[in-house]
């Protein structure tokens, strides 16, 4: 039976665990943004995180996870030499500077929000920036300096790299989007700003790019429950459309979609009996279904 071998376990903050995986096949074909599914056993929920890093010449994917229920409490008791059942990927949509024309991303300034755990999926987008000659500045933010991960690595790829604390313990004292009114303040400007994160930081985020007509990039990885377009879990209001983040996304245009919505429609889902009910509202509309499984 294949195994995909964890190579390094590692606690990055309370709670915040990083993994490194053996999956040449992911690692060789992925590119910031996408997703892998995991599965610790055969009958292992299905749980989909967002790649945190990836090595192509060892065929080593990072992903990063916050110990929050019953499946990611048993990934915390896996160790280095064992190994997930199941490795699926990459899935979902790449970022989509990944398919941009030199000529057009040269001349653009990129502004990434990393919020909390948001952190780890961010990192890949600014080293592929890095990587490629473009430049990119970072605001990391958490709620307390203890929760902050990825500092120097993250130091390492951003052109300018800015540290939020939520209690003022470390870097700026403020969340991310007073750093943001900071920053504007201070007359800096960007093209482009990617914000990944909570819901509620994301939605905030956007208010406030909304205003000064800042176009912004949000990723909808925490409405996903399975991550293949079958649970109807992910599905949101984008503009006049409807979406499913795990199938259409993860990444959509921030000042389009319904976070209220989407917000209140995860708390609903988290219920077999609010399940039931969107399952009775939206009808066929309910699943997404990506066709590939
Ligand atoms: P957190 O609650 O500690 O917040 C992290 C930072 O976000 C804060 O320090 C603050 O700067 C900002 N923030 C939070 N609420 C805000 C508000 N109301 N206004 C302005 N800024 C605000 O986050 P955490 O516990 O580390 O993150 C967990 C969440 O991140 C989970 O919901 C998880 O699903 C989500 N997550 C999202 C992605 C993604 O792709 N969007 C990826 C990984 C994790
Ligand atoms: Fe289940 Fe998208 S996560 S439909």
């Amino acid at each position: 039976m294949r195994m995909y071998k964890i190579l390094k376990k590692e606690l990055l903050a309370e709670k915040i665990w990083l993994m490194e995986v053996e999956a040449p096949r992911v690692a060789l074909s992925c590119e910031p943004g996408q997703f892998v599914i995991v599965k610790i056993d055969e009958k292992g929920e299905r749980i989909p995180l967002t790649i945190a890093d990836y090595d192509r010449e060892k065929g080593v994917i990072t992903i990063v996870f916050q110990e929050v229920g019953a499946s990611t409490f048993r990934m915390t008791q896996m160790e280095e030499g064992g190994g997930f059942d199941t490795f699926v990927g990459p899935l979902g949509k790449a970022s989509d500077f990944v398919k941009e024309p030199a000529e057009t991303l040269i001349d653009r300034r990129y502004l990434f929000v990393a919020g909390g755990v948001g952190t780890a999926p961010v990192y890949p987008q600014v080293k592929w920036m890095k990587e490629h000659g473009y430049k990119a500045d970072v605001i990391i933010g958490a709620r307390t300096k203890d929760l902050i991960f990825f500092e120097d690595k993250m130091g390492s790829v951003a052109d300018h790299l800015y540290i939020a604390t939520d209690d003022g313990s470390y870097g700026f004292n403020g969340n991310v989007v007073a750093m943001m009114q900071h920053l504007f303040g201070q007359g800096e400007a960007y093209d482009i700003c990617v914000a990944i994160g909570p819901l509620i930081m994301m939605k905030f985020v956007c208010e406030l790019t909304k205003k000064t007509g800042l176009q912004t990039i949000v990723s909808m990885n925490p409405i996903m429950v399975d991550g293949t377009g079958m649970c109807g879990a992910c599905r949101l209001q984008v503009g006049d459309e409807i979406k499913f983040a795990c199938v259409d996304g993860p990444e959509f245009d921030g000042h389009l979609v319904d976070f209220d919505q989407a917000m209140k429609r995860s708390r609903i889902y988290k219920t077999e009996e609010g399940r039931a009910y969107l399952k009775a509202k939206e009808g066929a509309a309910h699943k997404g279904g990506c066709g590939e499984c």
